[in-house]
């Protein structure tokens, strides 16, 4: 069994932490000066861990093993939210690098490839997962041309001031592999309820964000009576109070939507805003559900629209993200490592965050593992992990890459999995359900 080094582990994190920290917390949003720094200290690591080390034409940093023979590829992203954590996307990152040196100390496993990476952007400062969906082909060039973050910085101009506009960006060798990892912390609090240490995930929520832009009159605060006013901000407001009252009568069980970003102009105590913009996300494992969502959006756009005064725009924010299921065979290798390093304190759940792995599952089998977050919280400077989880999923993880690397299905036997063409087809097949 690979032996994970936990000082080695703990150390790279911390190192990985004190590029852009800012309290307990991170600020490395994807080209900035701080993740480009920390783009080219990975790449360093991955060198030293014996890897051919490359940051391609959209920043994925990409460690390529030199064994020979069907590859695992393990990793997640290394920017962040604007007020980010310290182990959202970097804990997967150096869990790849740990697990890439720990099983070439195996003798068991030395010859295996595992490729280690870091996706670009997934915290969609510009699109949403945009190094991964560079990685395997689902980004589309004029998404691409069009995407500007939110202080009109276009994604072309911060290519070309990170120095990366002219390099060649990398694509998946789908037959390379036989699959890829992702390890992230939950960033929820099921975990911590449950009293559980490891989470094998079934699915990833899909996502969808709208633009909702209010066109109404500026005016005096004062002389403009009520009965006269077309006051975007209250229009705005109106629509986010009818969309909590509606969206509830549409929702799943883990439906959920976000109002988090409300622009009012001039935003002047006393003017009444002309202009208004308000963002609306929302997400679910369901595609029709998110549907469903969608139409409540228009719906109350042409209600609003139909009694005048303030005309309404609806636009779309972000990509959307399609939800997606797990590999079945992953998973099973996940759900036995857990069980062998953490018997019985393991689950099985949804993942309300996307993920890289959701996109990187259009091309190839994909598998992610949860570990605890510290009170549920994240996308914050408070966001933590206890040091002793983090390790223990570290284990988990090195030891589901070798059960895979090696071959054996812990579900079925010694069966290995038959590779054909990236697909898994396991010799007696189970049900997937059972992890
Ligand atoms: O928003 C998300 O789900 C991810 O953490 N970027
Ligand atoms: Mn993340
Ligand atoms: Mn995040």
């Amino acid at each position: 069994m690979p032996n994970v080094n936990a000082d080695r582990l703990l150390g790279d994190l911390d190192a990985l932490r004190a590029i852009g920290a800012q309290g307990p917390g991170v600020v490395r949003p994807a080209f900035s000066a701080k993740d480009m720094e920390a783009r080219r200290w990975l790449a360093r690591k991955f060198e030293d861990a014996g890897l051919e080390a490359t940051i391609d034409g959209v920043g994925n940093v990409f460690g390529r093993s030199r064994n020979a023979g069907r590859a695992l590829l393990i990793g997640s992203h290394s920017d962040t939210q604007p007020t980010g954590g310290w182990l959202d996307g970097a804990l997967g990152v150096v869990y790849a690098l740990e697990v890439v040196r720990a099983l070439a100390d195996d003798p068991a496993t030395a010859q295996h490839a595992v490729d280690a990476i870091s996706f670009q952007d997934e915290e969609s400062r510009f699109v949403g997962c945009l190094g991964s969906r560079s990685f395997v082909g689902t980004l589309p060039p004029e998404q691409e041309a069009a995407a500007i973050d939110r202080d009109g910085v276009s994604l072309g101009d911060a290519l070309a001031a990170a120095g990366l506009a002219e390099r060649p960006r990398l694509r998946a060798d789908a037959q390379r592999y036989a699959g890829f990892l992702e390890a992230h912390i939950e960033q929820g609090p099921q975990l911590e309820d449950d009293a559980k240490r490891i989470g094998v995930v079934t699915t990833i929520v899909g996502v969808r964000g709208l633009r909702v832009v209010f066109r109404g009159q500026q005016n005096h605060a004062g002389t403009t009576m009520m009965a006269r006013r077309r006051d975007a901000a209250a229009a705005l407001f109106d629509f986010a109070a009818a969309v909590n009252r509606e969206f509830p009568r549409v929702a799943a069980a883990r439906s959920v939507w976000t109002m988090g970003r409300v622009q009012l102009v001039p935003n002047a105590t006393s003017i009444v805003p002309g202009y208004a913009e308000l963002d609306l996300q929302f997400r679910d494992a369901d595609e029709a559900v998110l549907d469903r969502f969608a139409g409540l959006a228009e719906r109350l756009v042409a209600e609003a629209n139909a009694r005048g005064g303030v005309m309404l725009e609806l636009q779309r924010s972000r990509a959307p993200i399609a939800p997606t299921e797990m590999d079945a065979a992953l998973r099973r290798h996940l759900a036995a490592a857990a069980e062998r390093h953490a018997p019985g304190q393991w689950l099985v759940m949804p993942s309300g965050a996307f993920h890289d792995a959701g996109i990187v599952s259009a091309r190839l089998p994909a598998a992610m593992l949860f570990i605890p977050s510290i009170g549920g919280i994240s996308h914050d400077f408070a966001e933590d992990s206890r040091r002793e989880d983090i390790v223990l999923g570290c284990r988990v993880l090195a030891d589901a890459a070798a059960s895979i690397l090696i071959g054996s299905d812990p579900f079925l036997g010694s069966d290995p999995i038959v590779m054909n063409g990236g697909h898994h087809l396991s010799k007696r097949g189970s049900d997937p359900e059972r992890v």
